[in-house]
Order: C-alpha cells, then structure tokens, then sequence
C-alpha cells in the first residue's frame, strides 16, 4: 500500500505537543494509512523526543494497532472469557488451522487477517467472531468454514 509521507508527518505535527501525543498520532496514522508504516516510527520517536524502541513497545502493546497492512478482509475471532467458556479456545486453533496463520498473521493471497478481539458485546451467543461490521454468534468449526468459504467466494457482504 502507498502513502503520503507528508500527510504522516502533518498528523505528527499536529499531536506532537499535546501531552500523551503517542497514541493519537499512531490511532491517526493507522486511521488514514491502514497500519503504522516502519517509516514513520523514526519520525514519530524524533518528533517525540522517544526513543524507536518506545514507540515499536507502543505499537506491539495495543491490539488495535498493525505494523502491516491488513488484508482484504479482517476476521476477528473473541478470545474473551465468555467465548473460552464455550469452545472459543477450540474455535480459534481451527481458525488458525483453516487460514494457516497466527493472530495478526494474513494469508498467503492477502485475502484474510486473522486477529484477537476480546469481547465483541455478544457474550449470550458465545463463541462470537467479527467480519467488518457483521458479528456472528455461536460460531462452530462449521461456521467459520462457511464465513471463509463466503469471503473467499467473493459473495460474503464484506
Ligand atoms: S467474551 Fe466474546 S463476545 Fe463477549
């Protein structure tokens, strides 16, 4: 994915003198470019007066946050402690197992990142899993083949 480097360095500047500027220049980077390009870690750490290992620390503590940009579609799948009490822990080896990444990984053809939420607000309907704004509850092995075969079939709404 391209990016404006100027606009990276606009959003530095415009945070960089407010207490705290770390997480809302990296929530605006991520926000307009889709991750946190490695280039801008040493214009943010400079900008900063931080160190790169602060601000890489930053980036690799928060979820939300990827140093990669994701791919077409991002499956998240709730590792909450609802969703474990009913076979999420099962639901997410398979997962791993069906798109043969990790969390946070993406597959091979960039169609699908895979990656941890931890509750998606859907605890009754446990174990639950988050395509774009779409949330399925309940979801077995079954299911989730059945969300994966939809987005890579292009007919998923997503
Ligand atoms: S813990 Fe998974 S939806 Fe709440």
């Amino acid at each position: 994915m391209t990016y404006d480097l100027q606009r990276i360095e606009g959003i530095i500047e415009a945070h960089r003198h407010r207490p705290g500027a770390t997480l809302p220049i990296l929530h605006d980077i991520q926000h307009e470019v889709g991750y946190i390009p490695a280039d801008a870690i040493p214009l943010i750490a400079s900008a900063l007066n931080l160190s790169r290992a602060e601000i890489y620390g930053t980036i690799t503590f928060y979820a939300d946050f990827r140093l990669e940009p994701a791919g077409r579609h991002v499956v998240q799948v709730c590792r909450g402690e609802a969703c474990q009490a009913k076979g999420g822990g099962r639901l997410e080896a398979h997962a791993r197992q069906r798109l043969g990444v990790d969390f946070h990984g993406t597959t091979a053809d960039r169609r699908v990142t895979l990656e941890p939420v931890f509750c998606l607000g859907n605890c009754g309907c446990s174990p639950s899993v988050r395509v774009a704004d779409e949330i399925y509850g309940r979801v077995d092995e079954e299911l989730f083949d059945e969300i994966i075969d939809q987005l890579n079939s292009g007919k998923g709404k997503h």
